[in-house]
């Protein structure tokens, strides 16, 4: 079933739309067409009640304002391009700056700050939608016009399916991700440092204390990146590694094991277990890596019913190529050549 309301106004007046996507189980997941934002994702509980698993904002103004992409859909490249510079096809160019000198999810009016087209694709079982966006030729800076669509659907399964579909005239940069927050014991429920987590991956991406790649892809034995075997959030968070203290806290680049290029499969990449161990959230994608990132800066951050955020209070997992990978020629590329067709899936399945 979906259900759609209206959830409030852009600064122009264009209506933002809520689209309601509610499965068999019990489950229902929160869309915006504002950014594409995962709103609100609830979840049946012991209590009789819903338990909403990621951070949101109350109002448009608050996710306009937002500097933290909460739950939203990023464009046109995910994570950072180091001073906003690439070479492609023997040119150069020259992206928006916004955070410190690096162009970071796509410059300052991403995909996320965009109102998208809605579409209802099944309103049925496993209920559907579908949002594009057309973004001109240098939008942000990046080459070509693109066009651009992602299909969200829940499953009967409680998994949400993301399908990221694009196709440019031009040869640009396609580099899609959401950037939820989980919190798997509810929004409101304090620090995700006692959930545990599992990432597949045998290598990483170490950066400069700017957080761009140094290019090395390094093992994570005796890391803290080592998250092969279930681990609290807490243990990599309390590591005197120097990554961790350039990322303040968990904010890396993982290198996924399963990833083979060209597939269009989403293979199994790791999971997070709350707490109490009553929800388990488990990742699937066809992307090469994954960002693992721990709201480190949050600080009294007025969310959803009014709550204040703290550090440590959610946890991403950005499915993405590798950060600054126009700039990385062994990094897996993020080009998408001029009329080919751009596809890419991330699943998340909630378990309870
Ligand atoms: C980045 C962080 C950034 C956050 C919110 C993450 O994907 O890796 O460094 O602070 O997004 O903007």
């Amino acid at each position: 079933m979906i259900k759609q309301s209206n959830f409030g106004k852009m600064p122009d007046g264009t209506i933002v739309e809520k689209f309601c996507l509610t499965n068999h189980q019990g489950s229902s997941v929160e869309i915006l067409n504002l950014g594409g934002i995962i709103h609100r994702w609830l979840i049946p509980n012991k209590q009789n009640k819903h338990t909403d698993i990621v951070l949101g904002y109350d109002t448009v103004n608050d996710y306009l304002a937002d500097d933290s992409f909460l739950g939203a859909l990023i464009g046109r490249y995910a994570n950072r391009i180091n001073k906003g510079k690439f070479t492609l096809a023997g040119k150069k160019y020259q992206t928006d700056i916004n955070l410190g000198d690096n162009c970071l999810h796509g410059g300052s009016q991403g995909f996320n700050s965009k109102v998208w087209q809605c579409t209802v694709l099944s309103d049925a079982d496993n209920p559907s939608i579908m949002l594009t966006l057309s973004s001109p030729d240098g939008d942000q800076g990046f080459p070509g016009e693109i066009k651009v669509k992602v299909i969200y659907t829940l499953t009967e399964q409680n998994r949400l399916k993301i399908e990221y579909l694009a196709a440019a005239e031009q040869t640009t940069l396609y580099n899609p991700t959401n950037h939820s927050y989980f919190n798997l014991s509810g929004h409101n429920s304090g620090s995700v440092e006692a959930d545990q987590i599992q990432l597949l991956a045998s290598h990483y991406t170490p950066t400069d204390e700017r957080a761009i790649p140094t290019g090395e892809i390094a093992e994570v034995d005796n890391t803290p990146f080592d998250l092969r075997e279930l681990t609290a959030i807490s243990q990599p968070l309390a590591s005197n590694h120097q990554q961790i203290a350039y990322g303040n806290g968990l904010d890396h680049n993982l290198c996924l094991d399963a990833y083979a290029p060209q597939t269009k499969v989403a293979f199994y990449a790791g999971k997070a277990i709350s707490q109490n161990s009553d929800v388990v959230l488990k990742v699937y994608t066809n992307m090469p890596g994954i960002q693992i990132f721990t709201a480190n800066h949050f600080e009294n951050k007025k969310g959803k019913d009014s709550v204040l955020y703290q550090a440590h209070q959610g946890v991403c997992f950005e499915t993405q190529f590798y950060p600054d990978s126009p700039n990385q020629p062994h990094f897996p590329s993020a080009t998408l050549e001029a009329n080919k067709e751009f596809y890419s899936v991330t699943e998340y399945e909630i378990l309870f």
